[in-house]
């Protein structure tokens, strides 16, 4: 038995890993590996990249120190890759596939044969000290990416060594991680598939824009959550199923006729009633089927071009499953759920500020402007404040998933 390690902590760690287990979103999952990983070696800052095209791509970052300063939460949306050799520790880990562990990335020894990249420290103005990275390892020996860990505070909150027991523990969940991200990437490129199905059909209807879409929905929701006191367990659990849920809400446009999709210019008013069927047909897609978000993204599909005022479409419906479907009165504030209610502030906010196939991208100023003006019409009032408290959180997303 190692020392530190006691049964309560060995059980812990066990449990943490049937969690994991159960964890579909590959984002709810880094998050957590993540957290779990941090808060047995007590560190303040950790990052996770994945292997994309022979390099490292950061897909998550979490840092207790910025992410209490005035807008640190952005950083947590950084876009950078690494390459693999050894001019970061990161990249000299996925190279050798062994774990590394530094007591101070700003002393190191002029013989050892990595380096310290210190572009993330130098944009975000923190300081990284104690360092443990470890290699995530699928089956058949695959590099998968590198976790890295931050900064280990003792009980005085001062930066310390991490302990032999801390490596332990962080390369057990990088182990156990690797299987799990492999299994949510999976369903990621599966739903994106569908998605990608979807695009052939419409060329809006992009990865980039349902990966945007399905980020602002999850940070307008957190938002949202901790202004209401929701509990974390909760947030976590409507987040995991949250982003995919919204990533498909327009996935009922695959059953319109591509006339319309790809119409320049307006649509007359017999071409928008038979647009707007794509959320009826959206919905149809996820009733009667099993696996959890299928609900969600039901309800989403359904309700995401309903009104905050009544005059949304498509008002109440007995059957999604009745072809004879004509506009009626909206539903109307609080009888639209809230998900659908953030999918809506999402979509529209993308579809403004990207460019359709009958529009221009609008000016950021306008696009402003306009969902100001939308309070309360549109949009949840509530909302639209969460939305703008958040702003450079979005921008942050905007950034990262760029059109590609
Ligand atoms: P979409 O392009 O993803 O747009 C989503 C929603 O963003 C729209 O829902 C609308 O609420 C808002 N939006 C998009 N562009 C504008 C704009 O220029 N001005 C304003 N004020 N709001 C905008 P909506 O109207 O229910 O449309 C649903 C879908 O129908 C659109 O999805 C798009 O695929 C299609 N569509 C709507 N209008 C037109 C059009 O004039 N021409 C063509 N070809 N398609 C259209
Ligand atoms: C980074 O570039 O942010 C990672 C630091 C390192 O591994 O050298
Ligand atoms: C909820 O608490 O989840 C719904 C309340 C609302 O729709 O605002
Ligand atoms: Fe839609
Ligand atoms: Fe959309």
């Amino acid at each position: 038995m190692v020392s530190g390690l006691n049964k309560s902590k060995v059980a812990a760690i066990l449990k943490i890993t049937e969690d994991l287990n159960q964890i579909k979103d590959i984002d709810s999952l880094l998050d957590r590996v993540l957290l779990e990983a941090r808060r047995f070696s007590r560190s303040d800052a950790g990052s996770i990249y994945l292997l994309e095209n022979q390099k490292l791509r950061i897909n998550y970052v979490q840092n207790d120190t910025l992410i209490q300063k005035e807008s640190g939460k952005k950083y947590l949306y950084q876009n950078h890759e690494i390459a693999i050799n050894d001019k970061s520790m990161a990249g000299y880990v996925a190279m050798t596939k062994k774990n590394l562990i530094i007591d101070d990335a700003y002393q190191l020894d002029e013989t050892v044969p990595y380096g310290f990249n210190r572009s993330f420290d130098q944009q975000a103005l923190y300081q990284t000290r104690s360092v443990l990275t470890v290699p995530l390892i699928a089956s058949q020996n695959r590099l998968i990416g590198v976790m890295q860990i931050i900064n280990s505070l003792n009980e005085q909150k001062e930066i310390v060594p991490f302990r032999s027991e801390d490596e332990l523990v962080v390369a057990y969940f990088a182990n156990h991680a690797a299987g799990c991200i492999e299994k949510a990437k999976m369903t990621r490129e599966i739903i994106l598939r569908m998605i990608g199905i979807a695009e052939l059909r419409d060329p809006e209807e992009t990865g980039s824009h349902v990966n945007r879409v399905g980020a602002y929905s999850i940070e307008i929701y957190s938002q949202w959550a901790q202004n209401h006191n929701v509990a974390e367990v909760e947030i976590k659990k409507i987040k995991d199923v949250l982003r995919i849920a919204a990533m498909l809400h327009d996935v009922g446009k695959v059953a319109i006729s591509d006339t319309l999709l790809k119409k320049r210019g307006s649509l007359n008013k017999d071409e928008f009633l038979q647009m707007q069927r794509h959320v009826i047909l959206g919905a149809r897609l996820f009733k009667n089927s099993t696996s959890d978000w299928d609900d969600m993204a039901a309800e989403i599909a359904l309700n995401h071009h309903e009104k905050w005022d009544g005059s949304g479409y498509p008002g109440k419906i007995n059957d999604i499953f009745d072809d004879h479907w004509a506009p009626g009165p909206g539903k109307k504030g609080v009888e639209i759920p809230l998900l659908a209610r953030i999918v809506a502030l999402a979509d529209v906010y993308d579809a403004l500020t990207s460019q359709r196939i009958y529009k221009d991208c609008w000016p950021e100023e306008k696009v402003k402007r306009y969902l100001q003006e939308q309070k309360g019409k549109h949009f949840d009032p509530e909302l639209v404040d969460a939305f703008f408290s958040i702003y450079d959180v979005i921008r942050a997303i905007q950034n990262k998933y760029g059109d590609n």
